[in-house]
């Protein structure tokens, strides 16, 4: 109820001003808000920032955009968050023709708010868009739709140092089709969620477990992508793995059943002397953007860096091992464990990944200049 508080109240002033804030564009949003005291949002939104975990929180703003087959993506618009109306024939919920992105908005102690590589989604949601027969966004227009997302939502997005908002554009099938054939329309949508620590443990290190038995992915598949084909398959080996206390799953390749792919939620890397190695994305593999980030801001202090075949015997050898993603950001990892042995790694503030991770949060926040480029700020 208190956490509705807030969002009640905004609605009751859109009532009253006898205003529809339904589907305005962001900028028609903006200029409402800025020119009608009735509609000031306060700063931030009236929740609890300090107990943030990777739940779904309800924000005020959605965007929508659609097209048909072969056409272009419609101009986008913003409407209240809330459900979507679907064809039971839609793609998407028969044959499963979607794709999903995450990105990150994050708000600077000076009160700026920055978003990272919008740009580099895009691209894959493009990438994914034809693997799967899909017509997708433009870059521009991808990072527009995301721009406008954060900014309609911006009473969500934490405090500097409680988390991000996490955005979520998803690109789905949503034209009746019966027969197996591309959906004949595409609705590209992007919703938002104040998020922190993706794993339970928060910023403890993960315990992940190897399993053999399932795989994410298969050469010639959709692995490289971010189907959302690619995430309902790996929950019965998640909750076997969290239901022994394990924070996630890594998987190993189909073929050899021996080298290391990724985790369910996020990519992989160790460390042995001074080398930094991380499986290479070749079809089976997500090419994740805080992965490449990672990298290329590894290099640059001076670490080798390889993107190779991984087998699990060197894993389980490595001095030190550690995930990133865009939900997980980069988190350490404490210990695996494969065919009932756990071994531990190296943990604490030293460490290579955890100096990575300073950078890339900082460059994130607009602590650490940005000679890279990454950072959009939008306010
Ligand atoms: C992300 O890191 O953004 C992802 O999409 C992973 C997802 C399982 C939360």
């Amino acid at each position: 109820m208190i956490r509705q508080a807030p969002y009640l109240r905004r609605l009751i002033q859109t009532s009253l001003s006898k205003v529809s804030t339904r589907c305005l564009t962001a900028q028609a949003a903006s200029a409402l808000r800025d020119s009608e005291p009735m509609f000031r949002y306060e700063e931030y939104a009236d929740i609890d920032w300090n107990n943030l975990g990777f739940g779904l929180t309800r924000t005020d703003y959605m965007y929508t955009s659609k097209c048909t087959q072969n056409e272009t993506f419609q101009q986008g618009r913003l409407s209240d968050y809330g459900n979507v109306e679907l064809s039971p024939a839609a793609g998407v919920l028969n044959y499963g023709q979607g794709l999903f992105e995450g990105t990150k908005a994050f708000r600077g102690e000076d009160g700026r708010i920055f978003l990272f590589r919008p740009d580099q989604n895009a691209i894959r949601m493009q990438i994914g868009a034809e693997r799967m027969c899909m017509q997708s966004p433009s870059v521009q227009q991808f990072v527009d739709a995301v721009k406008q997302t954060a900014m309609a939502n911006k009473r969500w997005i934490p405090p500097p140092g409680k988390g991000s908002l996490y955005i979520r554009p998803l690109l789905i099938g949503t034209g009746p089709i019966l027969g197996l054939s591309p959906s004949p329309e595409y609705t590209f949508l992007v919703y938002a969620s104040p998020v922190g620590n993706y794993f339970k443990e928060g910023v403890a290190p993960l315990n992940l477990y190897v399993d053999d038995q399932f795989h994410r992915a298969t050469r010639g598949g959709a692995g490289g992508v971010k189907s959302i084909t690619n995430y309902a398959p790996v929950l019965k080996a998640i909750s076997r793995a969290k239901g022994e206390g394990f924070s996630d799953v890594i998987y190993l390749d189909s073929v050899h059943k021996k080298y290391v792919e990724e985790a369910s939620s996020c990519n992989i890397f160790l460390v042995k002397g001074n080398v930094i190695s991380t499986p290479a994305t070749v079809g089976t593999i997500l090419e994740g953007i805080t992965r490449k980030s990672i990298i290329d801001i590894a290099r640059d202090i001076g670490y080798k860096v390889e993107e190779r075949s991984v087998s699990i015997d060197e894993l389980m050898e490595a001095d030190e091992v550690f995930t990133t993603g865009t939900a997980v950001s980069v988190a350490t990892v404490g210990s695996i464990t494969y065919n009932g042995r756990r071994v531990d790694y190296k943990t604490g503030d030293e460490l290579v990944g955890q100096k990575l991770y300073k950078t890339l949060v900082g460059i994130q926040n607009g602590t650490i200049e940005d000679k890279y480029n990454w950072v959009v700020q939008i306010s």
